[in-house]
């Protein structure tokens, strides 16, 4: 497909739900070394997503974005079956941005019969939403790696929003010599400071008014070290729980202040190499945030 031509109809979208038809569809323009930009998503598109296929679409000449919602990484009782599917809309969306090859594959397909390989990124996974989530990140590696595999994309897009995952990944890029660069966008917000998720959905009214203290709070706590001068770890993290617990009726999964490098913790903020992550438990929703300082 010649996305790149002038007068090229930005309405013709493919639509792929078998490997053999993105392969078929990709392949002239890896003929002609086209540069091949991919972002992964479960669907339930937002802004957040937007942008990611917004960076591809300046970026590269051809754009796959994949909508799959992988069971592999939801646990036991999570919201996998409850996950929003709304492809028509999302299907519409992505066209609207110049999608040129909307990949929707099922689980048959990514998991048949048999299937038996699994990724792990040892020790990243472990802590912040991994502890919570056991086998989460494994089912994330797993699945990135196998579309990967199939769209062999040149440069993948991922959002800060969910910073662990995006670290991940670029590990698992490194350690595994995968010709893909990763390329990672900033959180996308609501006007009030909430970071975009396609789970705000399940949050109710009351919820949905409390849940910009999360961002509030890692924000007070930025405040806090660079105008109070605060470095204490733990400081910073009391500052956000009490934040959270004063301004929500949610119950706080973790606040964790680690470096950005290996999701240590820290001891005191150590400037450009910290990650600030929540997760709260908020109405019917996991959120998750988190800041860089
Ligand atoms: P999903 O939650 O649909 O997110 C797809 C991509 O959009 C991820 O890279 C995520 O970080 C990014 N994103 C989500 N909300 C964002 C926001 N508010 N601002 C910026 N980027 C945002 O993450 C997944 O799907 C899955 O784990 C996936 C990588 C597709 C593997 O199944």
């Amino acid at each position: 497909m010649e996305s790149q031509l002038p007068g090229r109809d930005t309405s013709v979208m493919q639509v792929a739900c078998d490997i053999e038809t993105v392969r078929s569809f990709l392949a002239p323009a890896r003929r002609e070394g086209k540069r091949i930009g991919f972002v992964p998503t479960m669907g339930a598109l937002h802004e957040g997503h937007l942008t990611l296929i917004r960076q591809a679409r300046r970026d590269c000449a051809v754009v796959v974005v994949s909508i799959y919602v992988n069971p592999l990484q939801f646990g036991a009782g999570e919201d996998f079956s409850r996950y929003p599917r709304q492809f028509e809309r999302d299907r519409e969306m992505c066209e609207r941005e110049g999608t040129d090859l909307l990949f929707c594959p099922t689980d048959a397909l990514v998991y048949p019969d048999g299937y038996a390989t699994n990724v792990v990124v040892e020790r990243l996974g472990d802590g912040l939403c991994g502890r919570s989530r056991p086998g989460h990140f494994r089912g994330v590696t797993t699945v990135v790696l196998k579309l990967f595999g199939i769209v062999s994309p040149d440069v993948a897009y991922f959002g800060w929003k969910d910073a662990q995952q995006a670290i991940i990944i670029k590990r698992m890029v490194a350690d595994l010599n995968i010709a893909v660069e990763i390329v990672t966008m900033p959180t996308v917000r609501e006007a009030d400071g909430l970071a975009m998720s396609s789970r705000n959905q399940y949050l109710d009214a009351e919820a949905r008014r409390q849940a910009p203290a999360i961002y509030a709070a890692l924000e007070k706590a930025r405040a806090a070290w660079r105008e109070q001068g605060i470095a204490d770890c733990n400081t910073l993290a009391q500052i956000i729980r009490d934040h959270i617990r004063l301004n929500t009726s949610g119950r706080i999964d973790y606040v964790e202040i680690v470096s950005l490098d290996r999701l240590a913790p820290l001891g005191c903020v150590a400037p450009g190499n910290t990650l600030v992550a929540v997760a709260v438990y908020l109405g019917a929703a996991r959120l998750i945030d988190n800041i860089r300082l």
